[in-house]
């Protein structure tokens, strides 16, 4: 249903989406993970014709951005990450202004309105102003908005960033119940654990380059067996983190909450190297332990965030 190749989009010599290969096969829920400014708005973008890669081919429900936007814009779902609402509007009027500029005329423009509040929780507001609405119910309404001409494909940037605990677990169920209805959808957020428990697949996306791309459990099972080992050091944490990185037993190294964590490189069990080495350059240990590989550590250890990496420089000057 959708499908990328070599998708690229540069702003002047910087690489904002590099050489992106993605694949969603109907009824997939994708969840597309990856920290600020990672490239997942830009990916979004591109895919709902609103924005022209640099290069590369990106395929809507077989239809290319290049030749046909205006069937993908047909097909498609667009929520964006920031979408206004119009004052002075009621809740249905709001939906029914819109299915309006999606064409849809007549009695059917009032079903189409009220069908989609329901399916999203929202017909108990329906006469209020959308100005009065909570950002849950302002996110739900924007989801019920890209509904109403009943697309096949979703494209949903963030649709639970600023919601509380309860109203992201709505947010989830809706996301469930659509792709129940068939729907293709692909959801981004920086979050992991938000999003891997309800999308069949994920992909982690940093500076622009896809990491990693597969089932959750897949990509689980690549970090377990390799160990995450937490430490602290008294003062400043970043000195000894730069250490870490240059010893060969560390395969990723990051800050986190005042504590260093290491992902071990490949094959490595023993990590009393680390501390040696800390020691050795002057450091006084406070404390050292193995962590649980959980969604969390899995996340770090496979983004390799680490201490502001930059993009390598072959990235940064080839143009
Ligand atoms: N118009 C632009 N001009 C220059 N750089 C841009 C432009 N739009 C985006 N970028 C850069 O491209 C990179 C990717 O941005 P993008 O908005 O896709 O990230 P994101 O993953 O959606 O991040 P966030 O989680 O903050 O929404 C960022 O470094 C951003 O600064
Ligand atoms: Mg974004």
């Amino acid at each position: 249903m959708i499908e990328t190749i070599d998708l690229t989009k540069k702003y002047g010599d910087f690489f904002a989406l590099e050489s992106l290969h993605l694949k969603l096969e109907k009824g997939d829920l994708f969840g597309f993970i990856g920290p600020n400014g990672a490239g997942k708005t830009t990916t979004i973008r591109i895919l709902s014709t609103l924005l022209a890669p640099t290069w590369g081919e990106a395929y809507v429900c077989g239809h290319s951005i290049y030749t046909h936007p205006r069937e993908i814009r047909r097909a498609i779902g667009y929520m964006p990450d920031i979408f206004g609402v119009y004052d002075d509007m009621r809740v249905i009027e709001y939906l029914e202004f819109f299915a309006a500029a999606y064409r849809i005329y007549g009695k059917e423009r009032r079903r189409v309105a009220e069908q989609s509040l329901e399916l999203v929780d929202l017909t108990v507001k329906r006469d209020e102003l959308v100005t009065s609405l909570s950002r849950g119910m302002t996110q739900r309404l924007g989801l019920a908005r890209v509904l109403l001409h009943d697309p096949q494909v979703l494209l949903l940037d963030e649709p639970a960033s600023g919601l509380d605990p309860r109203a992201r677990i709505e947010m989830r169920n809706l996301l469930r119940r659509l792709q129940g209805l068939g729907k293709t959808i692909l959801v981004s957020s920086h979050i992991l654990p938000e999003l891997a428990d309800i999308c069949n697949r994920v992909g982690i996306i940093e500076y622009g380059r896809l990491l990693a791309c597969g089932n959750v459990q897949d990509l689980l099972a690549q970090v377990r067996g390799r160990p995450v080992i937490r430490l602290r050091v008294v003062g400043p944490q970043e000195p000894a983190a730069k250490i870490l990185e240059d010893t060969p037993e560390a395969a990723g190294v990051s800050v986190r909450d005042g504590e260093i964590l290491v992902a071990l490189a490949d094959g490595v069990q023993d990590h009393s190297p680390l501390a040696a080495r800390l020691i050795a350059a002057g450091h006084q240990l406070l404390s050292m332990g193995e962590s649980e590989v959980n969604l969390e550590t899995a996340f770090l250890e496979l983004t390799k965030g680490t201490l502001g990496r930059q993009p390598s420089p072959e990235t940064g000057s080839a143009s």
